[in-house]
């Protein structure tokens, strides 16, 4: 992992057993997300950026305390994860075309207007996201919560070829995901990532779990 991505371990109680079990389940998916976007990144080239932030107490982010990072440096293709009520949540930065891109994938998609899936009411359409380019989501399989890999490559051999327009791959049963965290058809996973409350200071600043209509 690289030195300054942006994550933190959560610290469970000792005195609440399950609590800690929990906390701990937690953290194995989300070393294993950290270590996912590593990983492509190493395969394709696609660096994993410092991204500034600061957060609250570890007794704070496990009540759910919101959680702040800067964006300002998040180049287009880079993703970067940062840790939000101990669970890893995905910040991509997308590119114009990989955007343009989810246009073309509704017929391949289970639920291409996330009518079903998770995600606050200010979030619509393909790109699921506040602006278009920033995409936001937590970073476990709506499947049985694996960690999906980040696998921007149009066009990989192993995930469908010349079908495969980059996405999120989930190892553990095989599902897939666009660029928007929406489920193909075919795999184990029903519903779209989900898309946590978030909302922005300013033109730098990410606010994970405050809602843009509260913020
Ligand atoms: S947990 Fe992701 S496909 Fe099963």
């Amino acid at each position: 992992m690289p030195k300054g991505l942006t994550m933190s371990e959560v610290q469970p109680t000792e005195t609440d057993k399950t609590e800690q079990d929990d906390a701990s389940q937690t953290r194995r998916r989300f070393l294993t997300a950290a270590t996912s976007v590593v990983a492509a990144g190493g395969v394709v080239g696609v660096a994993v950026p410092f991204l500034g932030s600061w957060n609250p107490s570890e007794k704070a982010k496990a009540a759910g305390a919101p959680v702040k990072a800067d964006v300002s440096k998040l180049e287009p293709g880079q993703m970067v994860v940062v840790e939000w009520r101990g669970q890893p949540v995905y910040v991509l930065h997308r590119t114009e075309e990989q955007l343009a891109d989810l246009a073309k994938l509704d017929g391949s998609l289970k639920d291409p207007a996330s009518a079903t899936s998770d995600q606050p009411g200010y979030v619509s359409g393909e790109a699921r996201s506040i602006r278009p380019e920033l995409f936001v989501a937590v970073g476990l399989c709506t499947h049985l919560g694996c960690a999906p890999k980040f696998r921007p490559e149009v066009g990989a051999a192993d995930l469908g070829g010349d079908d495969w327009l980059g996405g999120f791959f989930c190892p553990c049963h095989g599902s897939k995901f666009d660029l928007a965290g929406r489920v193909y058809q075919g795999v184990p996973a029903s519903d779209n990532l989900v898309v946590p409350p978030y909302s922005f200071e300013g033109n730098d600043v990410l606010v994970i779990g405050v809602d843009a209509e509260a913020a």
